[in-house]
């Protein structure tokens, strides 16, 4: 039986208050029950999708961690291998290394759905504008606090399905005033320990900058407080970038280690104000482009 298309905006816009869900969609063949030609509630859909996958085969992630070499940026594959389409998203994607992220999509037979961003990006372009020319149907996202374009702009609370696995959205400003972590769900068939994918608000032993974009020290330190240090401290910290050779963290070791962000919240401002960083060498380049998804060339032909 096939599976109508989903409209992702309809979705989320009359999806009820938090949490809401953007479920993975397919028109290809599957096991999973049809949805109706008109939207449910996003939690009924959901719900209905997961329970049916998890009766036939539990989830099974398929997780890379890449790099690109020139911003230090990570750039994260995660997939549902046990489901039939191994539908796939790929977070902090950057221009340079598309092609290389792509290979590896298609070398693993995953079907790409989702390429995201944790915020608009200031060292590097993201790559999600050249994904979605080069595989048709996927769709970016970014979160709607970051006032930039994508085709579904995401909000806390939301939950962003791949398969029968899903990440949860937290609102993490302070870096800049748009920036989310995506969590990996907590549940049955879920990955445990849970993954945080932290974008710049937390670094291993270190954070984002403050003093463009929006941010604000006092919130970044709210935020990593409130929507990270929450989660169980097993909870594997994966940021997008790392200038050091780290790799991974967890949110216990952290919360012990992390040199600024085990300060009381006054010391951690003093210590954000008095960095003295030199201005960003790819920000007048890259913020704009990231605005607009990447696709910023096509947008001045326009
Ligand atoms: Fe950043």
């Amino acid at each position: 039986m096939l599976l109508p298309r989903i409209n992702h905006r309809l979705l989320l816009r009359h999806s009820p208050s938090p949490p809401s869900f953007v479920p993975f969609p397919s028109s290809s063949p599957s096991r999973f029950p049809s949805f109706p030609k008109t939207a449910l509630p996003a939690s009924k859909l959901v719900s209905g999708v997961m329970t049916a996958a998890m009766a036939v085969r539990p989830p099974k992630l398929l997780f890379r961690q890449l790099f690109e070499k020139e911003s230090s940026t990570y750039t994260y594959l995660l997939a549902d291998v046990a489901h039939p389409d191994k539908p796939a998203l790929l977070i902090d994607p950057v221009d340079r290394t598309v092609d290389r992220d792509l290979s590896v999509v298609k070398d693993l037979g995953l079907k790409l759905i989702y390429a995201m961003n944790t915020h608009v990006h200031a060292d590097h372009i993201t790559g999600t504008g050249l994904i979605k020319d080069r595989v048709p149907g996927v769709k970016s996202i970014i979160s709607k606090a970051s006032n930039s374009k994508a085709d579904l702009l995401i909000e806390a609370g939301n939950k962003i399905c791949f398969g029968s696995l899903f990440l949860e959205v937290r609102a993490t400003p302070g870096h800049t005033l748009g920036c989310v972590t995506y969590v990996t769900g907590d549940g049955p068939g879920q990955p445990h320990p849970r993954m945080a994918f932290t974008g710049d608000a937390l670094l291993i032993r270190g954070c984002g900058r403050t003093d463009f974009q929006g941010g604000s020290s006092g919130e970044l330190y709210q935020s990593v407080h409130s929507q990270i240090f929450t989660l169980p401290k097993d909870t594997l910290v994966y940021p997008a970038h790392d200038y050091k050779g780290f790799t991974v963290s967890t949110v216990g070791e952290e919360m012990l280690y992390n040199p600024r962000l085990t300060k009381d919240e006054e010391t951690f401002k003093s210590i954000m104000e008095n960095l003295n960083l030199p201005y960003p060498k790819m920000i007048d380049v890259a913020v704009p482009a990231n605005m607009v998804c990447g696709l910023q060339d096509r947008v001045v032909k326009a």
